[in-house]
């Protein structure tokens, strides 16, 4: 099966979803430069990420007329992996203003490549709530799939997670522990090199955006 048309994944496929994309994976880009567009980024995927949230009726009066219009049925909570997750949290806000942030700090050992679970703090809504977990890298899949283990123990049970650039070895993984989740991605990657880092992919995404690249 070719990789763009994996079962429980959507690739976000938009002209400046490309562009926005290929700035971020370019060496070239500044950390001003990577943030401004990771956060773009972030808010045309949001779009795609959100489409299937359920509505329901909401009665407005316009200045000339009563309206039927819609609100959203469940409150949204944003849960970014730290660090690098919490870069897509601001451009996703630009569209989700009422939602809210759990954040769950999970770091992979450079030497395993397990995660390793430092902080988990979530709002009291989580099991009502529509979650969408934020991480810009899904490499090995194991901190995508420790941290939505880590709020489904907290009560959350609808879940979506979107990352920027992910790869067949994380998808597979992500969906043979969570096939209930949703994966949304701006690109699939070929391949992981030896230090589990998505190649071509585009760097350490942390790094880059907090300027801390050694
Ligand atoms: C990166 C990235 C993911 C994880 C992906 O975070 O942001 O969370 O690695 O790798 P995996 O799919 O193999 O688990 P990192 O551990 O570098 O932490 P940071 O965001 O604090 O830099
Ligand atoms: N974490 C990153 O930031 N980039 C990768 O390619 C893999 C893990």
């Amino acid at each position: 099966m070719p990789a763009q048309t994996i079962p429980g994944v959507t690739v976000i496929d938009h002209p400046l979803v490309r562009v926005k994309l290929t700035l971020l994976r370019s060496r070239e880009t500044t950390p001003a430069q990577f943030r401004q567009n990771l956060t773009e980024l972030a808010t045309l995927m949001a779009f795609e990420v959100t489409r299937s949230l359920e509505t329901r009726t909401q009665e407005v009066h316009t200045p000339l007329a009563p309206h039927a219009g819609s609100q959203l049925v469940k409150p949204v909570v944003l849960a970014p992996i730290l660090r690098a997750g919490l870069g897509m949290v601001e451009g996703m806000l630009h569209v989700l203003s009422d939602a809210s942030v759990a954040h769950i700090g999970i770091f992979r050992n450079e030497e395993t490549h397990q995660p390793q679970s430092y902080y988990f703090k979530a709002p009291v809504c989580l099991s009502d709530a529509e979650v969408i977990v934020t991480d810009p890298m899904l490499a090995t899949g194991g901190s995508a799939v420790a941290a939505i283990q880590t709020l489904k123990e907290g009560g959350a049970s609808t879940i979506r997670y979107a990352c920027l650039v992910s790869c067949v070895q994380g998808i597979e993984r992500l969906r043979s522990v969570h096939p209930d989740v949703q994966i949304f991605a701006a690109a699939i990657d070929p391949e992981l090199n030896e230090r589990a880092y998505i190649v071509p992919g585009l760097g350490d995404a942390g790094d880059r955006y907090f300027g801390t690249v050694r």
